[in-house]
C-alpha cells in the first residue's frame, strides 16, 4: 500500500532500531563506513517522513552501549560521521521547528560530540513540532541502574520516601521523563530482538520487525508501519469491548 494513513488515530510516538548498515555495505562489496553513510540518508529521509506524517515524537537508537565493544576504526568513524551529521543538519533540523535531545551516557562521547550536543539541544530547546530523541551510547539496563541510583540518593537525602516509589516516580528518573512511551517499536535487518533498547518505556509498544536493512528504509516503510500498528488491537492487558462478555 502507499500514501498516508488514515482514519484511526495516529500514533504518537515511533522508536526505530536503526540497523543493518553493515550487511547493506557488505552486499555491495563496500566498506562498512559507507552503509553508516546511506544510514545517515535515512535518518534524513525519516525525519521529513515523521515531519510530513505529523508524528509528535521520534526516538532513534544510533548508537548502544554495547557498540564499544567494535573494532576502533569503527566506533571511531561512527563518532566522525555523527559529528558530521550534526554539524551539517543542526541548522535545518531547526528551521522545521525539531527539538534534538540525545539520551545516554553523554560523559562517554568525544568531547566535540558533545559540545555540538550541547549546542543543539539548546538552540532547539523552544520546538515543539517534533521532539526527535536520539540515543548515543544508550542501554535500557544502564538507563534503568542510573534512575535507581538517583532514586536511592534522592531517598538517602530525604528528598523521596521510598514508599512513595511507584511506576510514575520511577519513570521520572529516566532519560525519558517527559516523553509518552512509544506505541510503536520498529527494528529494520530482520533481527527479532530489543538489543537493550528503551527495556522499561516499550513494555507495551507494538513491535515491528521489517527485513529491510537501514539505509533502504523509506518513508513508505514507515507508512507501512503505521498501517500495520492500526491493525493491531492493544489491549494493554485489558479485554477488548468486543470480547468483554
Ligand atoms: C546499525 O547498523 C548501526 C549501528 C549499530 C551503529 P550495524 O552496524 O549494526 O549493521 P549490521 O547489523 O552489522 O548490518
Ligand atoms: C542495535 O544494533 C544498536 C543500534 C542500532 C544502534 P546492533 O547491531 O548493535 O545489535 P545486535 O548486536 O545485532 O544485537
Ligand atoms: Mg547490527
Amino acid at each position: 500500500m502507499t500514501g498516508a494513513p488514515t482514519g484511526r488515530e495516529m500514533p504518537k510516538h515511533i522508536a526505530i532500531i536503526m540497523d543493518g548498515n553493515g550487511r547493506w555495505a557488505k552486499a555491495r562489496g563496500l566498506p562498512r563506513l559507507l552503509g553508516h553513510r546511506q544510514g545517515v540518508e535515512a535518518v534524513r529521509r525519516t525525519v521529513s517522513a515523521a515531519l510530513e506524517l505529523g508524528l509528535p515524537y521520534l526516538t532513534l537508537f544510533g548508537f548502544s552501549t554495547e557498540n564499544w565493544k567494535r573494532s576502533p576504526a569503527e566506533v571511531s568513524r561512527l563518532m566522525g560521521l555523527l559529528r558530521y551529521f550534526l554539524r551539517k543538519e543542526i541548522a535545518e533540523l531547526h528551521s522545521e521547528g525539531v527539538r534534538l535531545r540525545i539520551i545516554g551516557q553523554r560523559h562517554r562521547l568525544p568531547k566535540e560530540v558533545v559540545s555540538l550536543i550541547d549546542y543543539a539541544e539548546t538552540l532547539t530547546s523552544g520546538n515543539t513540532r517534533l521532539i526527535m530523541t536520539v540515543a548515543l551510547s544508550y542501554g535500557g539496563r544502564d538507563e534503568i541502574v542510573q534512575a535507581a541510583r538517583h532514586i536511592a540518593k534522592a531517598a538517602q537525602n530525604q528528598e523521596l520516601d521510598a514508599d512513595n516509589i511507584d511506576e510514575s516516580v520511577f519513570s521520572q528518573y529516566l532519560f525519558t521523563a517527559d516523553v509518552p512511551d512509544p506505541d510503536i517499536l520498529i527494528r529494520t535487518s530482520g533481527e527479532l530482538r530489543i538489543s537493550n533498547f528503551l527495556l522499561w518505556q516499550t513494555a507495551y509498544s507494538e513491535l515491528i520487525f521489517i527485513d529491510r536493512l537501514w539505509p533502504d528504509f523509506s518513508q513508505s516503510d514507515l507508512e507501512d508501519a503505521i498501517r500495520e500498528y492500526h491493525s493491531r488491537d492493544r489491549r494493554f492487558g485489558a479485554t477488548t469491548v468486543s470480547n468483554r462478555r
